[in-house]
């Protein structure tokens, strides 16, 4: 084995014992997650049509004073509010290029992000199809890496702050390098999606937020020093709301762009990053379409399904990500006001893709389905249809109208199968717009 794939696996193992014994406490008072479908037992979920007293919504003008309702009980008890003061956003293109095989075009920009208290600086990707007119429309997502982890083309640039080898531990040191050049790009496709005649956007989502506990004051955090989340303001933005408005910063660039056609920008993202981008659809209605891989626990899975990871599980792990009054429901997921499926809802009318894998239980594939399904009833009530059914279709099957959905066969990632049937929804929603 070359040395630096023994030091790479040997750092990974060491981060990992060292997060085992910082949480081994803690997560040792937490029951072990099910994952055997028989012993499934989900209480009864929140119809997103019903009001506060229990009436129903049958008319679609009624539907935005409901979505609102939502907006506010999921942002108070599960991600936090952002603020809702402005920051100043600037960009400055740093470097262009071509790449694969010139049929690529490649931008770098900069995009800083300031407020009176503090600045923090972004750098964005661009990769577009080398050819005259615009592209057919562009997906924005963030990456866990590093923009040069997406691809190999030397000239992308490295973050120059935290990149921690397992983001679970707060290791604060830079550890990103040469070594991890292209490291993900099975993850992006760029060569295939510019080719299918779309942009894709990608920046760093450590360049927005640092994935470690730190009292929320890295980040985006430190912009806003009077927002940050404490005992008596449980309510405030974690991690997730950090960068899911960081992707709406990131939009606001690229509607600059003149090869940005507005109607035509997605959001998408996979993991952690999937519940963002499932909260940065539903924040920001300037994406037009919304893509969720393998969100699982805080993303598209039902938290009353006793599935995979839970809510006790992923506050324990991952204290920051959510915000402080998200912990009130630990072992207590049928108190919450809502589940993920009213979240899906808030997208609505706008089309939605949820994407799971068949290894990956820990993220529950069929409580990420359900999500979607049980959605539906509001783009029925829109005058649109969501997902066909209550089962669950076949592996690698896409089904569904304005909700998508796919099992790909294989383990947790985001990967060129996924991104095929990404853009064939792409194709199909975004031809029919205006
Ligand atoms: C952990 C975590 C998941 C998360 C995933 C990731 O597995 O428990 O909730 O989706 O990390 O983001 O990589």
């Amino acid at each position: 084995m070359p040395f630096f794939q023994f030091k790479k696996i040997a750092i990974v193992v060491c981060s990992l014992s060292f997060f085992s014994s910082i949480q081994g406490g803690a997560m040792s008072q937490v029951p072990k997650a099910n994952e055997d479908e028989a012993l499934v037992v989900m209480s009864p979920l929140p119809d997103p049509l019903a009001r506060a007293d229990g009436s129903l919504i049958t008319d679609a003008k009624d539907w935005p004073e409901q979505r609102a309702r939502w907006m506010k009980l999921i942002a108070e008890h599960e991600y936090g509010f952002a603020p809702s003061e402005k920051a100043d956003v600037r960009w400055e293109l740093v470097e262009e290029g071509l790449m694969n095989e010139n049929k690529t075009k490649r931008q770098q920009f900069v995009v800083h992000i300031k407020t009176q208290a503090a600045s923090i600086d972004v750098d964005l990707a661009f990769f577009t199809p080398n050819r005259s007119g615009k592209p057919k429309g562009t997906f924005l997502g963030l990456n866990f890496q590093g923009n040069h982890t997406v691809d190999s083309a030397p000239e992308l640039r490295i973050p120059k702050g935290w990149v921690g080898n397992d983001a679970k531990i707060g290791v604060t040191e830079n550890r990103a390098s040469e070594m991890g050049r292209g490291s993900q790009d099975r993850r992006w496709p760029i060569a295939e999606i510019t080719e299918r005649g779309y942009a894709v956007a990608t920046a760093y989502y450590g360049d927005l937020d640092p994935d470690y506990d730190d009292g929320f004051k890295n980040g985006v955090h430190s912009l806003f020093p009077n927002h940050v989340a404490s005992a008596e303001h449980r309510d405030r933005w974690g991690s997730i709301a950090g960068w899911a408005w960081g992707l709406s910063r990131l939009m606001d660039v690229l509607l600059q762009q003149p090869s940005v056609d507005a109607d035509r920008v997605a959001v998408i993202g996979h993991s952690r990053l999937g519940k963002t981008s499932l909260w940065a659809g539903a924040t920001d209605p300037r994406f037009s379409l919304v893509f969720v891989n393998n969100s699982g626990c805080g993303g598209a899975a039902l938290e009353r399904r006793n599935f995979g990871e839970t809510v006790a599980r992923i506050n324990t792990s991952f204290p920051h990500w959510f915000c402080p009054k998200f912990k009130d429901y630990n072992q207590n997921e049928a108190a919450m006001p809502f589940d993920q499926h009213t979240i899906v809802a808030c997208i609505a009318p706008r089309p939605v893709y949820i994407a799971s894998a068949t290894k990956d239980l820990w993220a529950d594939p069929k409580g990420e389905y359900l999500g979607g399904w049980y959605a539906s009833p509001v783009y029925k009530l829109l005058g649109y249809s969501g997902l066909p059914s209550e089962t669950p279709p076949a592996a690698d099957i896409s089904v569904g109208d304005r909700i998508g959905y796919h099992n790909r066969t294989g383990a947790h990632d985001i990967l060129s199968f996924d991104w095929q049937q990404f853009m064939n929804f792409a194709d199909r929603h975004w031809k029919y717009l205006k």
